[in-house]
């Protein structure tokens, strides 16, 4: 009875910091990817709204941030189970990522403010491109649901992981070696094919 307590609790404290209420819970894989996005699109407006300097500085932290742990959870749960699925679109994604933290990358060390507009607007495009493709009706997301796999046990791994990346700096979570798991995954399958002819 004391152990059931306990993990209910913890099931109610990581949900309390990822989501904000039990209401807007996303219940598999599938749907907290989307949210993911979902929040991130949102800031991208709040971003283009806002006309204060420290303020807008503010918001593109946070958009930092949250496509770096995105970006890592895809890479680390999701992106591996695709790879046998669409080896192609697998590898495109994780070029766009890598990708994306170059970008992120300049903006942090950005020695201009007045560059961080044009360089966050680009940044927004690219990201929306990505989630376009992810959650397009042949997209990574669709076959993700072909993988077999259990969509709500694969989102209570990422919730785990998540909390885990949050405490982490954009750096660290951006200096993940994406490009390099693509070069990877892209050498085995140019040998599997030369193997086959
Ligand atoms: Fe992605
Ligand atoms: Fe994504």
């Amino acid at each position: 009875m004391m152990k059931e307590q306990k993990e209910q609790t913890f099931g109610d404290s990581i949900r309390e910091a990822l989501f904000g209420s039990a209401e807007k819970e996303p219940k598999d894989a599938i749907e907290m990817l989307k949210a993911d996005h979902k929040k991130v699109k949102g800031l991208f407006k709040d971003f283009e709204k806002c006309e204060k300097r420290a303020e807008k500085k503010k918001i593109l932290n946070e958009i930092m941030t949250e496509l770096a742990v995105n970006s890592a959870i895809e890479e680390k749960l999701i992106y591996p189970l695709l790879e046998k699925k669409d080896i192609e679109k697998t590898l495109e994604a994780y070029e766009e990522h890598h990708l994306v933290k170059v970008v992120i990358d300049e903006l942090i060390s950005l020695a201009k403010p007045e560059g961080m507009d044009a360089k966050a607007k680009v940044l927004f495009e690219m990201v929306k491109h990505h989630i376009k493709e992810e959650e397009s009706m042949n997209g990574l997301l669709a076959e993700l649901k072909d993988t077999g796999r259990d969509l709500e046990a694969l989102a209570e791994a990422m919730k785990v992981e998540k909390l885990k990346l949050m405490k982490k700096s954009i750096q660290t979570l951006i200096s993940t070696k994406a490009s390099k798991r693509s070069e990877t995954v892209g050498a085995k399958r140019a040998a599997a094919m030369r193997k086959a002819s």
